[in-house]
């Protein structure tokens, strides 16, 4: 047994982390998978302030000796006391069952490296150069018949300095951030592969900087060190839609920048951001937007700026500015990475000169492009997700975000050019200002995203479910941008809170959400109000109590979200840290609302985009939508119900007796106000049973008939569903749950409108915002809000994974330490296998019903445990290795009914067959 993956705050080899104790996890990996109940009975971990030490299992920093615990994940680290810049290599060796150790020789070497913890560390100065008055511009709003007035977004400033390095480089550490974005260069270089680092954060709070390992473009002798800067979210538009900003968090691009250069000798040498520096503020990018594009210039490229031996006497020297007074953070979540290159599948020529490529799929990022022509010559690129019937491209849905990038040749040498600083929607990119057709290898699609790894897989019998699971997938990166957001084309790229909770355990089974959310919850405590609301999206760029907060649905996020991240995580300590501001959020509705009914929020979007907004002749026009105050006080007793059960986890037992009560009396106040005649709840809606099912504030004995009513409130819409965001998933597993498994696959493999699969047929690679966002004969829906890369729909994933393929959580157990396998085979699949890469290892379920006994495949990892339901036909059995399973063979049966056999397993894989 072997421990590899090794993560230190969820992260491989941080570089710059700012958390003292810093929690170790790993995973634990065995030669033969098919090897039953491994566990891991022992740890030590070795802390080494060299590699060479930690070669010689010299812990110099720390060792634990050997700790006797089946402990994988969140190893505090007790070492010495670290300081800034300090490198904390390590190792982890284990101890199985037998008392077989790992060899340090075979176990993975994995590091840390301390940041700069306090402002005095950075020794550096906030520089660029001067502040403009902010200038007017004319720009496209699609959605509106005139030009609308913004801000200028002014050219970025390059800036520069040179340095010299007498002797060799041991190691050279760049710690980096801007007030907006940057790119940095060194000796002609590009530092690093983010994408529009130091990403969004509430600056007023926070802001993040990056460290990057640059010892291989340090050299000894001049050395030139340069930075581009741009608007970003600290100064370009912020959505949403009509509640525009621009220049929210200040006005004048800065840079922070210290790199520590160790030399031969082991001396330290700092090259900060200070008055020695140069800038030219005319470079070639010209403007730079997240919703408008990038214009360059390639004539006023400097070649050689960032090089040495380029003349910059004429440059300014850069402006100090002593009045920046900032948090300083170290990034904890993923970059955003370049995850993909995609190559166009086709081109058209709408009309003469207007060239459109199609890249087949809906992405984000931008496009590079290949070009050659006349000096001054300008090839302009715009953006979008469909095509009209016409074939030209549909833009109304961008609203004010133009996404266009325009470049302006130099007449030299055919080249690839690209933007840097905004970011687009979309599968098409529409080509003016070129002489000729273009060729389809001179354009290429970079589709980038925040690096979260993907752990999972799902493929079925049903090629369309499969497609919907990519969709999904799809729609999730193109969402995560360093914050989860409701969609990357339009004027809003907000990180709606509603959206982001209802999609959230989808998020998790897709990727390791677990750095990201970590950030996200730190957004939206940044975007709390003083009294305890959370907002509907973070971060926040409005009045924090008064505006875009206080949703019911939305804020829950504050609660969910953490909620999520310890069953799928086990973190503790983010619950910890959360705590007091989530019983804020709780004794803030409970203070406004003293009779126990969500009435005084402040927003309300209800369950949104249900039924009732779909235009079309053949579906009800009403009926839909559950009742807001309903709505609202569903949420107060879910986020009770999650406070109460974090107080139990935190051993907080008066907080968990406080919000127990609380939540049975919003369930009491709740069941009297909202139950009817005939055992139905008011509204007698899909959405009012799902939510009430799935929330869990129906007594056990109104179950059975909130079932029924909700099954014929599904016949009422001839079998389609008219749930919105928040409850369709609810339907869709209480379905399954509550003995209509049949029903939730008829309506996930129904094509028919509206359905998940409708928009498939018409051609999607991501998941709608709208069931009617386009409709064949009809077109598109609405003007403006009509996303087609909107996951929250999506979120039947969650569905998938834990019916079709029956992995499931359970709470008791967090971080998959125990996990329940309960796959419900039904509709027309025959067979599926997929996988779940949880943080203790992976989890994977095959099972396949194509011949008359059944086969299932259910692998769980070393040192964890699982329970395995499966249904078994009338008078059928279930045989393990050819014999009907009794205990033994690392299996206890725990109940066998004669519908389904329920099992505790060891770790390790199983076959099971079910004979008829
Ligand atoms: C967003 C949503 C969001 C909503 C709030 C929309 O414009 O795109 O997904 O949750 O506003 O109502």
């Amino acid at each position: 047994m072997k421990p590899t993956k090794l993560r230190c705050e969820y992260l491989v080899n941080p570089l710059g982390l700012d958390i003292l104790e810093p929690r170790l996890s790993w995973v634990l990996d065995i030669e033969d998978s098919k090897q039953k109940d491994v566990v891991q009975t022992a740890y030590q971990v070795i802390v080494s302030s060299s590699l060479e030490k930690l070669e010689r299992a010299d812990g110099d920093i720390w060792d634990t000796g050997r700790v006797a615990s089946d402990q994988t994940i969140h190893v505090v680290y007790k070492g010495k006391p670290l300081s800034p810049q300090n490198w904390c290599f390590w190792r982890v060796k284990v101890w199985d069952g037998e008392k077989n150790e790992s060899i340090w020789e075979d176990c993975e070497i994995a590091y840390w490296q301390m940041g700069l913890l306090s402002k005095d560390d950075w020794n550096a100065k906030w520089i660029g150069g001067k502040t403009r008055e902010p200038k007017k511009v004319m720009v496209n709003d699609y959605t509106k018949p005139d030009p609308v007035e913004v801000i200028k977004s002014e050219p970025s400033p390059l800036l520069r300095k040179s340095f010299t390095i007498l002797g060799e480089v041991n190691r050279a550490i760049l710690y980096v951030t801007a007030l907006g974005e940057y790119e940095c260069r060194l000796n002609g270089n590009r530092v690093g592969d983010h994408i529009l680092a130091p990403e969004w954060t509430d600056y007023n709070e926070r802001v993040q900087y990056q460290a990057y390992d640059v010892t291989d473009l340090v050299k000894e002798g001049e050395n030139v060190i340069g930075a581009i800067l741009a608007d970003g979210w600290y100064m370009g538009h912020l959505g949403p839609g009509e509640a525009i900003r621009q220049r929210f968090y200040g006005k004048n691009r800065r840079l922070l920048l210290k790199l520590v250069i160790e030399d031969g000798s082991g001396d330290l040498i700092d090259v900060v951001s200070d008055n020695t520096w140069r800038i030219h503020e005319n470079g070639p990018i010209r403007s730079a937007d997240h919703f408008l594009g990038e214009t360059y210039d390639a004539r006023l490229e400097l070649p050689g700026w960032d090089v040495p031996g380029f003349d910059d006497s004429s440059w300014a020297p850069v402006v100090v500015d002593d009045s920046v007074d900032v948090n300083l953070v170290s990034q904890k979540n993923e970059p955003i990475k370049i995850f993909q290159t995609l190559e166009p599948v086709g081109i058209s020529e709408p009309s003469p000169g207007v060239y459109i490529f199609n890249m087949g799929q809906n992405l984000v990022g931008w496009c590079k492009i290949k070009l050659k022509g006349e000096r001054g010559q300008e090839v302009k690129l715009r953006y979008g997700e469909m095509l009209e019937m016409d074939g030209t491209l549909h833009v109304e849905n961008l609203r004010l975000a133009t996404s266009t990038d325009v470049y302006i040749l130099d007449g030299g040498e055919e080249r690839w050019l690209h933007p840097r600083f905004t970011f687009h929607g979309f599968q098409y990119v529409e080509v003016t200002g070129i002489k000729e057709k273009p060729a389809m290898d001179s354009i290429k699609a970079i589709a980038f995203t925040s690096s979260c790894p993907e752990v999972s897989s799902f493929e079925c019998s049903n090629p369309m479910l499969n497609q919907l699971w990519k969709n999904t997938l799809w729609t999730q990166r193109d969402n995560q941008h360093s914050i989860p957001t409701d969609c990357p084309q339009r004027n809003e790229r907000m990180g709606w809170t509603g959206d982001a909770q209802a999609f959230s355990q989808t998020a998790i089974y897709n990727m390791d959400m677990a750095a990201l959310y970590t950030k996200f919850v730190q957004d939206l405590r940044d975007a709390q109000g003083e009294p305890g609301m959370y907002p509907d999206f973070a971060p926040h760029p409005f009045n924090h109590m008064m505006q875009f907060t206080f949703g019911p649905g939305w804020g829950d996020a504050g609660v969910i979200i953490p909620w999520r991240t310890y069953v799928a995580y086990e973190d503790k300590r983010l619950l910890a840290e959360h705590f007091e501001s989530m019983s804020r959020y709780i004794d803030l509705i409970q203070d406004e609302n003293p009779d126990f009914v969500w009435k005084a929020y402040l927003s309300n979007y209800g369950d949104w985009l249900n039924g009732d907004t779909i235009i079309s002749d053949d579906y009800p026009k009403h009926g839909a939508e559950i009742h807001k105050v309903m709505y609202a006080t569903l949420f107060y007793y879910l986020s009770t119900s999650l406070v109460a059960k974090m107080a139990k986890v935190l051993g907080r037992d008066d907080d968990h007796e406080k919000y127990s009560k609380l939540a049975e009396n919003v369930k009491s106040t709740f069941i009297s106000k909202y139950k009817r005649p005939g055992r139905k709840l008011k509204g007698d809606k899909q959405a009012v049973y799902a939510m009430c099912l799935g929330f869990g504030i129906l007594l056990e004995d109104m179950q059975d008939d909130a079932v029924k009513h909700m099954v014929e409130a599904i016949h009422k819409y001839d079998d389609r569903i008219s749930t919105g965001f928040v409850s369709t998933i609810q339907m869709m597993i209480e379905l399954s749950n509550k003995g209509q498994n049949e029903m939730a696959y008829k309506l996930v493999e129904s094509s028919r409108f509206p359905s998940w699969l409708y928009s498939i047929k018409q051609g999607a690679t991501t998941i709608w915002e709208r069931w009617d966002g386009f409709v064949k004969g009809r077109g598109f829906q609405g003007k403006g809000m009509n996303s087609f890369n909107h996951y929250t729909f999506g979120s039947v994933v969650e569905w998938m994974n834990r019916v079709i393929l029956g992995i499931n959580f359970d709470e008791e157990q967090p971080g998959m330490k125990h996990v329940i396998i309960k796959p419900r085979p039904g509709g027309t699949l025959k067979w599926v296998k997929g996988h779940y890469d949880s943080i203790r290892g992976r989890i994977r379920v095959e099972w396949n019903r194509e011949r008359d006994d059944h086969q299932y495949l259910v692998e769980i990892p070393p040192n964890t445990s699982g329970t395995v339901e499966i249904s078994i036909p009338k008078g059928g059995d279930v045989l393990f290795n050819d014999q009907s399973v009794t205990d033994g063979n690392f299996i206890k049966v725990v109940e066998k009914r004669n519908n389904a056999i329920v099992m505790n397993i060891k770790s390790g894989i199983y076959e099971f067959t079910i004979k008829s």
